[in-house]
């Protein structure tokens, strides 16, 4: 028998421990993908560790867990929890099983992998992470929406809208013969909060000639002698002339204004982007208002950026922040950024080939309002191929909100589905190219109306107010994807919470309550720094639309 001798004894060892470093590379790698990994010792399983949207979970499983309790459960299975690695740095001081073993060095690979999983975008780190957030961003919903859970409520809170709908309509026709009232805004298109003002329109027949400015007046006198409503708040002054009132009885605040034939364009249109897919109901209202005349109740509920622009305090016109109006833009074009949805204007009627022209003529100029409005039959001219959950959704929108988007140089436009640059429509940062009045605009922020493409919708956004609203974006991003290095998440105590838990705490955190943003005070730079702020001292808005 061939005696192997004590080289051969070597190479034949290192051939066997390179064989099993390959299989535990190969495994390790497999393993990863699903987001854990388990260490066993014979049957026994050692060590857990599990990939978490802030980092790298190292535990002590229970020994009777698999992998599926690990990954399964909220805290799943795992008895210890020496502690989360979220950086480089981090991974080499990292400790197992409590104070006592170290990092063990025996597995290279793995650590290796887990550099470069941490390094990789945050967004594919953690499919589980995800769906968890997305549901969880639901389940907030589910609680909070008008009417949830208890049956009837949804008929109670329509009939209450209704009742005011009635009375200012009748009111309105009185004080005005021949005028009709329209209802446009978030509680037509379907993407209103539960509080969502309710907004009219009043168009006269051709050849009245009522100024916006008298009929605010007018009407406000005649309301305030008999009415139902407590309070009466002409602004006869704002770039568009409203009447703000508020019906006692039920609280239900309402914004009328007189002439704005486009709005029951715009709210048509936003409605119809709210059919296309459940995610722009999701992404734009945190809870939906079942409309008076559209969407019932069973439709998705749904979250995000408008609740969460109420809550950040960063959605007041009249302090210079963008309006819902505006925000609601902002993420139908996002949206179209990311082939959720196309762009309704650039696309033909069903069954034909060119795009046709719509005129609508008012009095303040000509504007083409064709869009395409059969969203039952879009899938015949287009499709998306975006499956992103809502949760990847609204960490990307704001992670384009707070660092991405380009505010220098770029117009945000639901028009073509993209963004401008703002040399194209001549609006710079310092150009004084604004209607109202030859006021000086200044174009820090750039949102194109969709059909009035001369109307910039956030040119009262100046740069401070622009920078700290940008700050409240840039830290719900961070909590969101959990960055590495986030006191929030430590604050938390997420580091050993199972997956659930964790996007559930994740949606508390980005939506607790701030004071609103006002113009004047700390400076940009420091309010975006804390994701607070205000905005720069002194300065008057110009040019918004319904505020004062
Ligand atoms: P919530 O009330 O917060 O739910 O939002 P909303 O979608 O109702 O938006 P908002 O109250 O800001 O505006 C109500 C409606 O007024 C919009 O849907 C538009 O139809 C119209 N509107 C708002 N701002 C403008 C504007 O600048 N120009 C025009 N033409 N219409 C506007
Ligand atoms: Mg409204």
């Amino acid at each position: 028998m061939h005696m192997q001798s004590v080289q051969e004894r070597a190479e034949a060892q290192s051939q066997h421990e390179q064989a099993q470093y390959t299989r535990g590379h190969q495994r390790i790698a497999s393993e990863l993908d699903k987001g854990y990994i388990m260490e066993r010792d014979s049957e026994e399983v050692t060590t857990a560790y599990g990939l978490l949207p802030h980092g790298l979970f190292i535990g002590t499983p229970e020994p009777s867990a698999s992998a599926a309790d690990y990954v399964g459960r909220e805290n799943g299975g795992v008895q210890s929890a020496a502690g989360v690695v979220r950086s480089d740095a981090d991974m080499s001081a990292a400790v197992l099983n409590g104070s006592e073993a170290q990092y063990d060095p025996s597995i290279p690979v793995a650590e290796e992998l887990l550099k470069s999983k941490l390094r990789s975008d945050p967004a594919r780190l953690n499919r589980r992470y995800f769906d968890a957030l997305s549901k969880s961003i639901l389940e907030v919903v589910q609680q909070v929406r008008m009417g949830g859970g208890k049956s009837g409520r949804w008929e109670q809170e329509r009939e209450r809208l209704g009742g005011v709908v009635k009375t200012v309509r009748m009111i309105i026709e009185s004080v005005f013969p021949g005028s009709t009232v329209h209802q446009v805004g978030s509680t037509v298109s379907g993407l209103a909060l539960a509080d969502a003002d309710l907004d009219f329109t009043v168009l006269f027949p051709r050849g009245t000639n009522y100024t916006a400015v008298q009929c605010v007046e007018r009407l406000a006198g005649a309301l305030k002698l008999d009415g139902p409503f407590g309070e009466v708040k002409p602004l006869p002054r704002a770039k568009v002339p409203i009447l703000k009132l508020k019906d006692m009885a039920t609280g239900i605040r309402c914004d009328i204004s007189f002439g704005n034939e486009l709005a029951l364009h715009n709210t048509k249109l936003l409605a119809t982007y709210a059919l296309l897919d459940h995610r722009v109901r999701q992404m734009t209202v945190f809870r939906e208002l079942p409309s008076i005349s559209l969407h019932p109740p069973e439709s998705d509920l749904v979250t995000s950026v408008k609740h969460w622009v109420k809550r950040k305090g960063i959605n007041f016109p009249v302090m210079g922040h963008p309006s819902s109006y505006c925000y609601t833009l902002l993420v139908i074009n996002f949206l179209q950024r990311r082939n959720v949805i196309p762009s309704l204007q650039t696309l033909p009627p069903s069954g034909s080939g060119t795009v046709p022209e719509r005129l609508l003529t008012t009095s303040s100029g000509s504007y083409n309002v064709y869009f395409h409005n059969e969203p039952d039959r879009l899938h015949e001219i287009w499709q998306t191929e975006n499956e992103e959950t809502v949760g990847e959704l609204l960490l990307a929108f704001f992670k384009d909100f707070g660092t991405e988007l380009d505010f220098v140089y770029k117009v945000s436009s639901v028009r073509t589905g993209g963004l401008l640059h703002k040399a194209e429509k001549n609006w710079s940062k310092d150009s004084a190219n604004g209607r109202s009045g030859g006021g000086r605009i200044k174009h820090w922020m750039a949102v194109e109306d969709p059909f009035d493409l001369e109307q910039n919708l956030s040119s009262s956004v100046d740069r401070d107010m622009l920078h700290a609203i940008r700050g409240h974006f840039q830290v719900a991003s961070k909590i969101l994807c959990g960055a590495t290095d986030l006191p929030a998440s430590k604050s938390l105590g997420l580091e050993t919470m199972g997956t659930a838990a964790l996007a559930r705490a994740v949606v508390e955190k980005i939506c607790e309550e701030c004071e609103p943003l006002k113009r004047g005070g700390v400076s940009g730079r420091s309010a975006a720094a804390f994701g607070g702020g205000v905005g720069r001292r002194g300065r008057k808005s110009k040019g918004i639309y319904l505020g004062e």
